[in-house]
């Protein structure tokens, strides 16, 4: 089976979030159930100089508005197709903004260019190379279904798959020349989308199959509340849209193995990380749990709450120590809260650092107010660090709440709490506190944790079972 993966980026080559982490990791997966996959990426400042040995497959003399090479190349274990589009990609900053925080104005035609090449390599090849998938992330890619329609390619599979279905990707109907869209499609069976053009919108009605990235969130987003409006287009296709869950990779994220970390393998040596987080941190000991949280800073990431409820916190001799990034309001808020002596803020984003962090916490806060689905309370269950997460998307799907008939049962993992409010983050931190106090229990609740299953098997399955059943239908 062969599948191109298009992706906007691409762990380790180019990460903003989990959809990098998941594209990078779905390869590796997959390869041992006989899929082969591809990942078609922009060629970014960033990842050109990193790619090895690239082969030039395909030239295009005008791709949205300059020349472009597409390479076949190898980098970080990935196999790739890269497209060389200095006009479109050769800048500084992340994938989708510049150094000044601010979004690309052209991001439409930059991602409408990844789309049309992912469409292209479908129809066409390049380098003798057809898949027989392909396979799209998020909004980025949403195009390909209206591209490919246009080559009339109708023996290629499609699917989609939803990471947040937050950004639509949606511009100004004056684009659709520029993005090279057939304007018959301006329709509601197409890609408009209250009166504008919407990328997502496009590649939702049009893709074979639909995923995303856990069963609960594939129930919400057909829902008013999480749909963002587009929970009308989820309804209808709701016959093939699956939810399935993301995995870890657990061979990078193993408190056994981890390089970053003093490792250990049973919770009981965990205190040794913890030690050495406080040390690091100038945090002292302290009598209640350690919360740590690995976190976009953004308003679907709840962090409001936890600074809300943080006297709590310190009121039973709980310490917070936080590393994130985004909204400067949220930066600055966590700044000011770090004069506390047992609290420690890091704005930026640091790899090696959120490996001690989730090592070093006894509970990783997660208090979402949608959450797709989350890796970081994976983590969490991973270092036997216990989750404290609201009750939804992913978070619900991951974590087993420690009720009272879950923990008799010896299968509670960690702690939910709903509705996603102060108020609720508020008891849920009381009762961490409690847990905490009772060494028997806790340590049970970090062994079931450490035991849950995170990896890629399960899901690598599920994907490779849909591009069966997709490519068999015929
Ligand atoms: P989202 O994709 O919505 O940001 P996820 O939980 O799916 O949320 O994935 C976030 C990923 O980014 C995780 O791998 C997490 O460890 C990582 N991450 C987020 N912020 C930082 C940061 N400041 N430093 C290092 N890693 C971070
Ligand atoms: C998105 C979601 C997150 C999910 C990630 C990977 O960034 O916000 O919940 O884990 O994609 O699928």
């Amino acid at each position: 089976m062969q599948v191109l993966s298009v992706a906007s980026e691409c762990a380790p080559l180019v990460k903003t979030g989990g959809l990098a982490d998941v594209t990078g990791a779905l390869p590796g997966a997959l390869k041992g159930g006989g899929v082969r996959m591809r990942t078609l990426l922009p060629g970014y400042a960033a990842v050109m100089p990193a790619l090895q040995d690239p082969v030039a497959v395909e030239h295009f003399d005008d791709l949205f508005g300059g020349p472009a090479t597409l390479f076949e190349a190898h980098a970080k274990g990935l196999d790739l197709l890269v497209i060389d589009a200095p006009h479109l990609y050769g800048r500084p900053g992340n994938p989708y903004s510049g150094p000044d925080g601010r979004d690309w104005p052209d991001n439409p035609e930059r991602f409408a260019a990844l789309s049309w090449v992912g469409a292209h390599v479908a129809a066409h090849g390049a380098g003798g190379w057809r898949p027989q998938v392909l396979h799209g992330h998020d909004w980025q890619a949403g195009f390909m279904t209206e591209y490919l329609r246009g080559f009339g390619a109708g023996d290629v599979r499609t699917v989609l798959t939803i990471h947040n279905i937050a950004f639509t990707g949606a511009t100004d109907r004056t684009r659709i020349d520029a993005l090279r869209l057939d304007p018959w499609r301006f329709h509601p069976e197409g890609y408009e989308f209250y009166g504008a053009v919407s990328a997502l919108k496009a590649g939702l009605m049009g893709a074979d199959a639909l995923t995303t990235v856990s069963p609960s969130y594939a129930e919400e987003l057909m829902t008013p509340e999480f749909g963002m409006g587009l929970d009308g287009v989820m309804r209808r296709r709701q016959g093939v849209l699956t939810g399935i869950l993301n995995g870890i990779d657990d061979a990078m994220w193993n408190p056994a193995t981890d390089p970053a970390i003093i490792r250990y393998d049973d919770p009981a040596d965990k205190r040794h990380a913890k030690a050495a987080l406080q040390t690091e941190l100038g945090l002292p000991q302290a009598a209640g749990p350690l919360c740590v949280i690995v976190s976009r800073m953004t308003h679907q990431k709840g962090l409001d709450l936890v600074l809300e409820t943080l006297p709590d916190l310190l009121a039973q001799g709980g310490q917070l120590a936080v590393l994130g990034s985004g909204d400067p309001g949220l930066e600055e808020a966590f700044r000011q809260a770090a004069r506390d002596p047992n609290v420690a803020v890091r704005i930026g984003y640091d790899e090696a650092f959120s490996h001690r962090l989730i090592a070093g916490g006894d509970a990783i806060l997660v208090p979402s107010r949608f959450e797709p689905c989350g890796l970081t309370q994976m983590y969490g269950l991973r270092y036997g660090t216990v989750p404290v997460v609201a009750l939804t998307g992913g978070l619900a799907d991951t974590v087993i709440p420690a009720s009272p008939a879950a923990l008799a049962q010896g299968v509670a993992t960690g702690i939910q709490f709903a509705p996603v409010t102060a108020g609720a983050l508020r008891s849920a931190l009381a009762r961490l506190g409690t847990l905490y106090r009772d060494p028997d229990t806790w340590s049970r609740l970090q062994r079931n944790a450490m035991a849950q299953p995170v990896g890629w098997s399960r899901s690598a399955q599920a994907y490779a079972d849909l591009y069966a059943t997709l490519t068999h239908r015929g």
